[in-house]
């Protein structure tokens, strides 16, 4: 039967999510899968079933696409999808929630400090109980958008005010001098971790999507007993959000190099530049073998 594959959507990360989308799509029909793009922002999904779509491939990114509205959506009209449930990606689209499980289960994450939109802070406290240097983000966004760094008041109260454009909660975290990691998940397990490594001062939007001189780590060059803990660490992660099918989970050393979580992202992007299709290739899975797993792993 046929095969929606969801693309596009309206959140910021739109354009990422048409490029996944797109990939996915070729690599599917590639497979033989009788896969067409189907785009929410321009098709009514109520229609899906009418359209004669079976089942979809979800690789809308960010809000309405991996927060657990379209998969809510999905559910209710009896089309079984690829990834996680509507709980696991609602929680997971928050960055804060998501952290709150993660400590919960006594899983190793940055210190941190929550603001509000329109809250009246001494940004000069905050900066010192954060170590003198913070990273600030959105609660709700993907792609590295709103996120920013500081080292001083002044930065701090700008960069808090860049993530309220996003989000009424920016989260304000510790600064992790790295290295950061990635791990993607296929079904529930962690496939190779890849070390990132970026000229930015982080990995920021155009380091993941424009950049050619970030460079990308598979194998990581970590030890067998390290990669070990950082597979293990990132399947515990995914596990305790309750997510399903696929993912990938993002970490960074402290100074002390301790891993610390950072993020789940349950509809991670599938560009050419994309992480999760670069780890399948160094467990041996070409694209088109990812993508067909991944379908093969959808629930209803
Ligand atoms: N949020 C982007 C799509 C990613 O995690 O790959
Ligand atoms: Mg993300």
């Amino acid at each position: 039967g046929k095969v929606a594959v969801l693309l596009g959507g309206d959140s910021a990360e739109r354009e990422v999510s048409l490029r996944s989308g797109q990939a996915v799509t070729k690599a599917l029909r590639n497979a033989g899968v009788d896969a067409h793009p189907f785009d929410p922002a321009h098709n009514p999904l109520a229609e899906l079933k009418e359209q004669g779509f079976i089942r979809a491939f979800n690789v809308l990114h960010g809000r309405g696409g991996e927060d657990g509205t379209i998969q809510g959506a999905l559910h209710y009209l009896g089309v079984p999808y690829t990834g996680s449930g509507v709980l696991a990606c609602a929680l997971a689209m928050d960055k804060v929630k998501t952290k709150q499980v993660w400590q919960a289960a006594g899983l190793p994450v940055a210190r941190s400090v929550v603001v509000r939109r329109g809250e009246q802070l001494a940004f000069d406290k905050l900066l010192a109980e954060l170590g003198g240097k913070v990273m600030v983000k959105p609660a709700q966004e993907g792609s590295s958008i709103g996120m920013s760094s500081a080292d001083s008041a002044a930065g701090l109260e700008k960069a808090v005010a860049l993530a309220h454009q996003f989000d009424a909660e920016a989260l304000l975290e510790s600064w992790l001098s790295g290295p950061e990691y990635t791990v993607a998940i296929l079904g529930e397990t962690a496939l190779p971790a890849i070390r990132l490594e970026t000229t930015h001062e982080f990995y920021d939007y155009d380091a993941k999507y424009q950049a050619n001189d970030t460079q990308y780590h598979c194998p990581a060059g970590l030890s067998e007993v390290e990669e070990k803990a950082l597979r293990q660490l990132a399947e515990a992660a995914f596990r305790s959000l309750g997510g399903k099918g696929w993912g990938r989970i993002d970490v960074m050393c402290d100074k002390q190099g301790n891993y610390r979580l950072l993020e789940a992202n349950m509809v991670p992007g599938m560009t050419e530049k994309s992480l999760v299709p670069m780890a399948a290739k160094v467990a041996g899975l070409s694209f088109e073998q990812l993508v067909v797993e991944i379908l093969r792993h959808s629930v209803s």
